[in-house]
């Protein structure tokens, strides 16, 4: 049994990434929404529980309060941004609107010598006082100590920036230690983490293999599984260790809408099928897919067809796989490669607002449409920590750190209507930008430029443009390239690749693509602009 830190979400955009520094810290620790019963609280048994920021102001939100018996456990709890200012309202402090947002940089001075900031500083003052270097964003302000608690930090315009009642182990900041804006926000959490919590960093990727493994064949038993494996990082991370489990019980089925990058569909059944020895159903729907879209320009149109006929093609070979085949005696598992922050997002949608900009594919509602149970090894874990398991699987580096590539696959890199011809020619023209972005280096970084983008690809669009080439006068498509750099892909840069790969990419898709006359690089941001084209 694991050590667990309950980490309560009171609608922070930023609460994820508190839960990453504790994982950093091999801790293990889960999110909840911050409305949680009492008994769920005492059944989670934490080690210690984190209350984080939230977009609210504890004036407006009367319902947004941690449960009573966050107070009643008798463990370590840390308040961070709101989370500090429900700490003070429940405790009998006072919080007040602030004046005036701050929000951004600032530097903040230690007080109190407590446990949490003791040796933690960035700098100190000619006085000798402790400074941090930290990100704030909040209006409202605690402007009262509650009963037993001392000063712990402070700004010019925040006077009581952290507290602390180091009897009970409570301490609060109204900064933002999980931000890599606030230097020693690492050290501060794994300070109370480890020190003041005293939890144990046993929270490690090889004990996990072997955890995940047993945990897999308990719940599977001799039972079998299908899963739809799709090339991407957490479908293959999902079906290495499913395999690893419970080896034969597992049949992968692989639908090739044809949309795929080159060669993609010949490397996923070199890897599964023939380095891991996996069942895996490879399932040629490029007919039909093209077939289906013919005609059809419209880019959420299109994500429909794709979406529905991933459906209905996976669920015609479950339903084969269901009855049973030669030596086997039918799936009643379906497995899916969902990771923690897909839970976290589908569970926290209470206190979170989206807009649909795009409708994303995905299979949600099949288990219960096919009557199959749902198998999900990956649930607990982050897309780095995904990462990591799946390169202790023994899955290859370059396939685990590749670049995310949407469901609809080409079908939203081909603007407007989508033909074998433009999805041949994106193919070749992708796999150049790409084997060029793995072959320049940055010299300050020794890093690849296909590292030090998150996401990268081509863009076919059914233009057509003047172009000459030796004697003769061309009249060809154009291509983009797009190159983003973020953390989140809510938001991200465009990257400014160096000229000299700009310049090889594009003299060698225009020179080796035969139909493709003209190169042009994307300079949009997300927002305003997508990550993807469509
Ligand atoms: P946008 O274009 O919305 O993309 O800025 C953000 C990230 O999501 C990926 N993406 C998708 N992934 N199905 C997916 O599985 C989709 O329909 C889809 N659309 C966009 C995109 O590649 C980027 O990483």
């Amino acid at each position: 049994m694991h050590d667990k830190i309950l980490i309560l979400d009171f609608g922070s955009q930023v609460t994820q990434l508190i839960a990453r520094r504790v994982r950093e810290a091999h801790v293990y620790c889960e999110i909840h929404p911050n409305d949680v019963s009492d008994a769920f609280v005492r059944e989670f048994a934490p080690k210690a529980i984190i209350l984080s920021g939230s977009h609210a102001s504890t004036y407006e939100a009367e319902d947004l309060r941690a449960p009573q018996a966050v107070w009643d456990l008798g463990v370590p709890v840390l308040g961070i941004c709101y989370g500090m200012q429900t700490m003070a309202a429940q405790l009998g402090g006072a919080v007040e609107g602030g004046k005036t947002r701050e929000f951004g940089y600032a530097e903040v001075r230690a007080h109190g010598h407590t446990r949490l900031l003791d040796g933690i500083q960035d700098f100190a003052t000619a006085e000798g006082h402790g400074m941090l270097k930290v990100w704030m964003s909040h209006g409202d302000k605690v402007t009262a100590l509650p009963p037993g608690f001392k000063l712990m930090a402070s700004t010019p315009s925040c006077p009581i920036a952290g507290m602390a009642d180091e009897a009970r182990g409570y301490y609060a900041v109204q900064f933002h230690p999980e931000v890599t804006h606030t230097v020693q926000g690492r050290a501060l959490l794994e300070r109370f983490v480890l020190q003041i919590a005293g939890a144990k960093p046993d929270w490690v990727m090889r004990d996990h293999v072997e955890e995940a493994v047993a945990r897999i064949r308990e719940q599977v038993g001799d039972e079998e599984v299908i899963l739809g494996l799709s090339g991407g990082v957490d479908s293959s991370v999902a079906a290495a260790l499913i395999h690893r489990a419970i080896g034969e019980q597992l049949t992968c089925v692989f639908v090739d809408h044809g949309l795929l990058r080159l060669n993609e569909g010949d490397m996923v059944m070199d890897m599964f099928a023939g380095k891991l020895h996996a069942r895996v159903i490879r399932v040629d729907a490029s007919e039909l897919f093209l077939g289906e879209l013919a005609g059809v320009s419209d880019p959420e149109a299109k994500r429909k067809i794709i979406g529905r006929l991933f459906v209905d093609v996976f669920k015609a070979e479950a339903a084969k796989l269901k009855a049973g085949t030669e030596g086997h005696k039918g799936a009643t598992f379906l497995a899916q490669g969902t990771i923690y922050p897909d839970v976290i997002e589908s569970g926290g949608a209470k206190t979170k607002k989206a807009t649909t900009i795009k409708s994303h594919h995905n299979v949600g509602g099949l288990p219960e449409q096919l009557g199959l149970k749902l198998l999900e090894p990956l649930r607990d874990l982050f897309k780095d920590e995904v990462r990591e398991l799946g390169v202790a699987l023994g899955l290859p580096h370059d396939m685990v750190y590749r670049h995310p590539f949407p469901g609809p696959g080409l079908g939203v890199r081909i603007l407007g209507e989508v033909k074998k011809e433009y999805a041949d020619l994106l193919r070749r023209a992708d796999a150049i930008f790409i084997e060029e972005l793995r072959n320049f280096r940055d010299e300050a970084s020794g890093k690849t430029w296909y590292d030090l983008t998150s996401q990268a690809f081509t863009v076919f669009l059914p233009v057509k443009s003047v172009g000459v080439m030796g004697d003769g006068r061309t009249y060809d498509y154009v291509v983009a390239l797009r190159a983003v750099q973020t953390s989140d892909f809510m938001t991200a840069d465009w990257a400014e690749l160096p000229y000299a790969l700009l310049k090889k990419v594009s003299g060698r898709i225009i020179n080796e693509v035969r139909g493709i006359n003209r190169v042009t690089y994307d300079v949009s941001s997300k927002p305003p602009a997508t990550i993807e084209w469509e």
